[in-house]
């Protein structure tokens, strides 16, 4: 299942627009890697960009939030620190079996289905405070 970036996924606000087609297109090559079969090396150094990549996003919003005195920052940066224990995770079972149908499965649920719906709900919502003040 890829995940693709259209302009019903935009938020308003350029700077985090530009870094979630970023992280979906990692996402998608990460999945991409995982269906030709390639192996643990090559998928590992996706997952290690992925995970880098996620880290500095999550760092441009909260600061964005912070800087915008937005009222549910604390909230939202609570999400994303759920976000990266479910990495944590898959990088256990990934580190363990390797690109597997099940870390597969991981990723299309705790990535590319949480991702869609932070950005949907979360992020959007930011967007909508940010653009207003
Ligand atoms: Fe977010």
């Amino acid at each position: 299942m890829a995940i693709k970036w259209d302009s019903s996924l935009s938020v308003g606000v350029d700077e985090i627009d530009t870094q979630h087609k970023a992280l979906i297109e990692s996402i998608n090559e990460l999945l991409e890697a995982c269906r030709q079969g390639k192996g643990k090396e090559a998928v590992g150094k996706i997952l290690a960009f992925l995970e880098t990549y996620v880290v500095e996003h999550f760092k441009t919003e909260e600061r964005l939030q912070k800087g915008a005195n937005y009222p549910k920052h604390s909230h939202h940066k609570g999400l994303h620190t759920e976000f990266m224990i479910n990495v944590a995770e898959l990088k256990k079972q990934f580190n363990t079996h390797g690109p597997t149908l099940p870390f597969v499965i991981m990723v299309n649920k705790a990535v590319v289905e949480w991702l869609s719906t932070h950005i949907n709900k979360e992020d959007k919502d930011f967007g909508l405070f940010l653009r207003k003040v």
